[in-house]
Formats: structure tokens, sequence, C-alpha cells
């Protein structure tokens, strides 16, 4: 008989006050992400203003604290002067390879940012585009009057400033693949310019810059500008699938659910040698287990438009435990990890599908309603004794992954404990002991479950395997309790006086 995990919590001892940008957003303008995505203003579906109802009311329902727009590749090639005003100019996009309408640009992200009362983030083209025509966006959106960009808002129906708080200057200028790439010796000096200007215009914006958890480049981008930042920003997409859409098995996937911790470390590191702990913090602006396709960009002949279809296809879409992992890792790091932006919300690798009639709600989904709904503000010490594991066999590699992953936290507010517990076992249900002083002062606990039956549930048309079940269980406080999580679950304990 196997002796339960042994999960011990700390209320008394504070890691940290997580930031809501944890439960962060990112939209680009790629395949159906926009287009056909959050706006559709032919579709019955949509609003006055062109926005998918079922979409806003999906994405209210998980209180996005901010979301990052345009991109991404995208921004690299993007001119956001094309994007405003009453006469739109198509472009073509050099990223992606199709011409962008500009028919959704800042004016409607604003708007779709205020139909959700979430905090607008915007990424600057620093690839094909200048310091300048970053300043001038800062202008557009910030401005009350002064100057013609904020003459031009105003003309365009918007008397007050946006007041867009969040910019970075870049994507992913580090890789060859972007367009604009920098070497590490131009990039700090090309933010340091584009900070001065972007911070002339409006000192109160926090700016963020495309950094990786690489030591050159950060040492050369800190150097140059950490004085101008707020935030480094990093990547990472475990399951890359770009060139080949073959998604890794859930075992695969649990080995690389032990890795969600790496560049928060590294990056971690690199900020403290240099001093700016305590001054700039990590915004993981771009996280999905899986990686988006999009195959042959470069290429004569092949196609590289209908395979991007297959980043919509609902039965690959079983990520909800690696994205609990994952949501903990920030809770952990929340010391340094104040922003994290799941890449994207809609369509492609997203957590809402959408179709001609409606939506699909994607597993990842209810990880975050769970997440944004139920646990706290405060993270507080845990730590699990006899993690239970299992072996995962993957190229002739054995990897042994302990079953529990968990992040205990306090509502401020209601001043009790709220614990998430995801069990990665692929099959085997795991035994929890819960120590009593963590426990003495509750009466019972409410346990949210995402789970579906088969590790690879997935949600589609017509077809809803994975949801949230909700269990009640009355604790006895006098002794330790013993709590049982399904197998490859995501569960979020609420305990109630
Ligand atoms: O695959 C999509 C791309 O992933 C985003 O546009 C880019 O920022 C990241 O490399």
């Amino acid at each position: 008989m196997k002796k339960p995990s042994e999960v011990f919590i700390e209320p008394r001892r504070a890691v940290g006050i997580r930031d809501e940008k944890i439960y962060g957003h990112f939209l680009e303008h790629f395949h159906r992400q926009i287009y056909g995505g959050i706006y559709a203003p032919d579709s019955p579906l949509a609003d006055e203003r062109g926005f998918r109802k079922d979409v806003i009311d999906a994405l209210k329902e998980i209180s996005p604290a901010i979301i990052r727009w345009p991109g991404g590749c995208y921004v690299s090639a993007y001119h956001w002067k094309d994007g405003v005003g009453k006469k739109r100019q198509p472009a073509y996009d050099k990223a992606w390879r199709v011409e962008e309408t500009n028919e959704f640009g800042t004016d409607e992200y604003i708007d779709f940012c205020r139909q959700l009362q979430t905090e607008p983030y915007i990424c600057t083209n620093a690839g094909s585009g200048t310091q300048e025509e970053m300043s001038d966006w800062v202008e557009y959106c910030n401005l009350k009057n002064e100057g013609k960009w904020a003459k031009l808002r105003i003309e365009n129906g918007h008397t007050e400033p946006f007041a867009v708080k969040y910019w970075s200057i870049g994507n992913e200028n580090y890789y060859d693949s972007e367009i604009g790439a920098k070497s590490l010796e131009e990039w700090g000096r090309y933010v340091k310019e584009a900070a001065k200007m972007m911070k002339r215009v409006d000192p109160s914006i926090e700016l963020l810059a495309a950094s990786t958890a690489d030591l050159d480049w950060n040492i050369n981008l800190l150097r140059e500008a950490g004085e101008w930042l707020d935030w480094i920003s990093i990547h990472d997409y475990w399951d890359v699938l770009d060139q080949k859409n073959e998604p890794s098995d859930y075992e695969t996937c649990m080995v690389k659910s032990l890795r969600t911790g790496e560049k928060i470390a590294k990056a971690k590191n690199i900020l403290g040698s240099l001093g700016y702990l305590g001054k700039i913090r990590i915004a993981f602006d771009e996280w999905n287990l899986r990686g988006w396709h999009h195959p042959n960009i470069n290429s004569k002949t092949e196609d590289y438009l209908t395979p991007r279809d297959k980043n919509d296809i609902n039965s690959t879409y079983t990520m909800a435990v690696f994205t609990g992992g994952f949501l903990n890792e920030c809770l952990r790091n929340c010391d340094v990890v104040g922003m994290a932006n799941f890449a994207p919300t809609v369509n492609t690798r997203g957590m809402i599908y959408t179709h001609e009639n409606g939506i699909v709600l994607r597993p990842t989904y209810f990880v975050f309603e769970l997440y944004t709904k139920y646990m706290g503000d405060t993270v507080v010490d845990s730590w699990v004794l006899g993690n239970d594991t299992f072996e995962a066999e993957k190229d002739g590699t054995t990897t042994e992954i302990p079953a529990l992953d968990i992040a205990a936290t306090i509502d401020s507010q209601e001043k009790n404990l709220r614990v998430s517990m995801v069990n990665k076992h692929p099959d085997q249900k795991a035994e929890v002991s819960l120590h009593a002083f963590a426990i003495e002062n509750y009466s019972s606990v409410k346990i949210y479950t995402v789970w579906g039956e088969s590790k690879d549930a997935f949600n589609d048309i017509g077809i809803n395997q994975v949801k949230i079940l909700e269990n009640t269980l009355v604790l006895n406080s006098t002794a330790q309790q013993t709590i049982e999580l399904l197998p490859h679950s995501v569960n979020v304990l609420v305990f109630c006086r």
C-alpha cells in the first residue's frame, strides 16, 4: 500500500504577493486570432463593434488582467500608423506573408481591452521600425492633445488618452528568423535610445524589452538600458511544432513540465548578478506548452498557409495539467515573475476556439478559470515529502516525474487558505496527507477539479470531455487529513471555516 504524499503548508511564511498579471494573455495578428477570432464584424455573433460576444463573455469569466498585442513576430514589420484613422492602408505582413487589412488597429484593440476591463500592453516594432515610431505610438495613446499624434487620436474620435501603461521594445529580436533581428551588441543601445524617447513622452509608462535567458544578451541589454527598464520579457514553448505538427504525448509533455522554471531561474540569476533584482521583474509574456505550427515560411514552392489550420485541431488540446504546473511555477516565483501571457488566447494554440456557431472552451481555459477565481493573492510556503513519482519513457530515456505539483496561497480578503494541487500521474490517483497545523482552523474544503476521463481528453464542437468538477470535504482537523486527487487533474482547494 503506497504511503500518501505529505503536504506541508506554512501559512505564516509568505513568499510574496502574486501579481494578477501572471494570468495574462497574448493575441497576435496570426491566422484566426484577430480576424475570425476576437473580431468578426460580419458574424451574427458579433456586437456593434465587431467583437465576438461569446468570446468577450468567456474572457470576462477569467478576468484577464492584461493582454499583449499585436505580436509576436508580426510586430517586427508592423507600422502602427497604417492601422489608425478613417482610411486604413492595407499592408503586406512580411512576418507571416499575408495581407493585413489594418481594419483592426490600435483604437479597436483599446476598445477590446476596455470591454474586458483589462490592461492593454503594446509590443512595438524594433525590427523594421524606429525608436521615433515607437515614441509616436506612445504620443498617440497617452498624450492629452500635444503634438500631431495625440491630435490624430482626437480626430479619430478618442478625446481622452488611452493611458497605455505597458510597452515592450521589440519581440524576439535575438532570433535570426525575426524581421529586423539585432546583434547583442546592437540591442542594448537600440533599446536605450527607444526607452529615452518613449519615457520622454510619458515617464509613467512601464517598459519591457525583448530578452531571453541568455547571459551575453542580457549583460549587454542591462548594462546599456537597465536603468530604463521595468521588465525583461522572456518566452518559451516546450513542444516545438512550427515545422512538424506532431504534438507530443502526455508523458512526454510531463517530462517537459519539469523544465518550466529553467528560464525563470536563469533570468533571475542574471538580474541578481547585475543588481537589478527588486527593480526589474520578469514578464514571461509568451508561453504555451504547444508551439504554433507555421511551416515553410521562407519556402518558394511549399504551401505555407493551409498548414496553419492544423493549429486548430481541437483533439490535440490536452494541456491543462501542464498549464497548472506552469502557473504554480509563476506563483512560487512571484517575487520576480510579475507577468505571464498565455500565447495565444483565441484560436491557434489558444484556450478558446471559435467557429461560425459558437466557441469551444479548451481544457486550459478551465485551469485559468480556477486560478483566477479561487487562488489567493498571498503565496505562502509549501512543500511535499514523499512525493509519488512515475516514469516516462522517451527515445530510450526514462525520466522519473514527481506526481504532485503544489502552490499554496492565502486570500487576503477572506483570510483563508487556497491551494493548487496538480496530479501529473497519467493513470493513478494521488493520496495526499495534509498536516493538521495548516488546516486546524477550517471545517471543510471545497475542491474544484479540471478533469477529463482520459489523459488525452479534449473538447470540441459537440464534445465536452473536460470540465470542472466540484466536491466538498468535511475536515477532521484534529488529525492529518487525507485527500484523494484524480489522475491527470488540476485541483484548487478552497478551505472554509
Ligand atoms: O509561433 C509564434 C511565434 O512564437 C510568435 O509570433 C513569436 O513571438 C514566437 O516566437
